[in-house]
C-alpha cells in the first residue's frame, strides 16, 4: 500500500486526491477555508529570554505565568541559541526526509521505545484514519549512549541533531528554573530535570492536493513538561484558545514553548496543557522540529507539594511514568489522555 510509505512518498508520486485511508469524518475536518474559524486577532505571548536574565525578572515571571495560565504556550525570543544551530536542524532535518525512502524505511519500526523511530502519521499501528504528516523521533538522553543509533546519514545528521540536542537542553534547564519560581515555588539546588529525558521529533509535512479533507496532526496535549517547537516560515499549527482554534505565525529565529501534560499536573492545574493540531497546505512543504523536556522515565508524575493547600486541593492522582505513558498509547489522541490522573 503506497500510504504505509508515507505522506512524502505519494506526493513524490504525484497524487491528486487524498486516499480514503487519509479522509477525516466531515465533522473532525479542519475547515481551512473559513476565516471564522481562526482567530486573527489574538497574538500568542512573545517572551523575551533576555529578560528573564536581567534586572526585569520579576515583571517577566509574570507574563511567563500569565502565557502558561492562559494560553499554554508563547513564543520565545532571544532564547541564546545561535542561528546557526537551529538552522542546520532544520536543514538537516528537511534532507533526511529528501533522501531515498529505502533509507528512510530502515528506521521504520513498531517499537515505541527505539531510539529511533521512522513513519508517517501520528501513531501508524494505530490509527483509523491516518494524518499528513511523515516523522523522524529520536531519542536524545542519555545522548553519547543514543548517537550511535541515529541515522548515520544525511552525513552531518548527527552532528547537527547532536549539537541542537545540547544546546536545547541547557536552555531548557533555565527555562524550567524560570517555571518552577514563576509557580512561586523555592529554588532547589539541583533541577528537578536534571535526569529528565528527552526526544526530539522532526516533522515534515508535504503539500496536500485536498488539505480541507485531512490534518497534519490531530487534537492532542504532550505529555512531557515542556516543548520547545522550532518551525520553518510556512503556517500550520493552531492551538486551542477559548475554543477557538489560533494559528500560530512563525516568528524567525523564535521557538514555540508549550506547557505539557506533566506540567499542568505538577504546577496542580495551575499551568495548562493545551490542544493544538496541524493543518496542511496544497502548495509549501513544511518542517518542523519538536523537542520535548519531560520527567525521567524512573519518577513519579505528580503535583508539587507545596501546590496542594486546602484551597486548592490535589487535582491528579500519582501516577508512574510508564503508567502515564499506558494510558497514552491506549487512549484517543483527540483527548487529554492524561485526565485519568484526575482525582
Ligand atoms: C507537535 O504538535 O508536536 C508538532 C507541531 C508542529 O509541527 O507545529
Ligand atoms: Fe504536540
Amino acid at each position: 500500500n503506497l500510504y504505509e510509505k508515507g505522506v512524502k512518498t505519494m506526493y513524490e508520486n504525484g497524487i491528486e486526491h487524498v486516499p480514503l485511508k487519509y479522509v477525516l469524518p466531515a465533522s473532525e475536518r479542519p475547515n481551512v477555508s473559513s476565516p471564522e474559524a481562526d482567530l486573527v486577532d489574538i497574538h500568542l505571548p512573545v517572551i523575551d529570554f533576555a529578560h528573564l536574565q536581567g534586572p526585569n525578572r520579576r515583571h517577566a515571571l509574570e507574563s511567563l505565568a500569565h502565557a502558561c495560565e492562559h494560553f499554554g504556550f508563547f513564543q520565545l525570543v532571544n532564547h541564546g541559541i545561535a542561528e546557526e544551530v537551529t538552522e542546520r536542524m532544520v536543514n538537516v532535518g528537511k534532507r533526511f526526509f529528501e533522501m531515498p525512502l529505502s533509507e528512510r524505511e530502515k528506521y521504520m519500526t513498531a517499537d515505541m521505545n527505539a531510539p529511533v523511530r521512522y513513519g508517517t502519521s501520528f501513531n501508524q499501528n494505530r490509527d483509523g484514519v491516518f494524518c499528513w504528516r511523515d516523522f523522524l523521533k529520536l531519542v536524545c538522553h542519555p545522548l553519547p549512549e543514543l548517537l550511535p543509533h541515529w541515522p548515520s546519514s544525511p552525513i552531518d545528521l548527527r552532528e547537527s541533531a547532536e549539537n541542537y540536542a545540547e544546546e536545547t537542553r541547557a536552555l531548557y534547564m533555565v527555562l524550567v528554573e524560570a517555571i518552577v519560581e514563576s509557580l512561586g515555588l523555592n529554588q532547589r539546588e539541583e533541577s528537578i530535570m536534571k535526569d529528565g529525558s528527552q526526544l526530539m521529533v522532526v516533522n515534515c509535512y508535504p503539500p496536500c492536493p485536498q488539505p480541507d479533507l485531512t490534518v497534519g496532526m490531530p487534537p492532542h496535549s504532550d505529555y512531557g513538561f515542556l516543548t520547545l517547537l522550532l518551525q520553518d516560515d510556512v503556517d500550520g499549527l493552531q492551538i486551542l484558545h477559548k475554543h477557538r482554534w489560533l494559528t500560530v505565525r512563525p516568528i524567525p529565529g523564535s521557538f514555540v514553548v508549550n506547557v505539557g501534560d506533566h506540567l499542568e499536573i505538577f504546577s496542580n492545574g495551575r499551568y495548562k496543557s493545551v490542544l493544538h493540531r496541524v493543518l496542511v497546505n496544497s502548495t509549501n512543504c513544511r518542517i518542523s522540529v519538536a523537542s520535548l523536556l519531560s520527567f525521567p522515565f524512573t519518577s513519579t508524575v505528580r503535583p508539587a507539594a507545596c501546590l496542594i493547600t486546602p484551597t486548592n486541593p490535589r487535582r491528579y492522582k500519582d501516577t508512574d511514568f510508564a503508567t502515564f505513558l499506558d494510558f497514552i498509547k491506549s487512549s484517543d489522541s483527540k483527548n487529554k489522555n492524561f485526565l485519568h490522573t484526575r482525582t
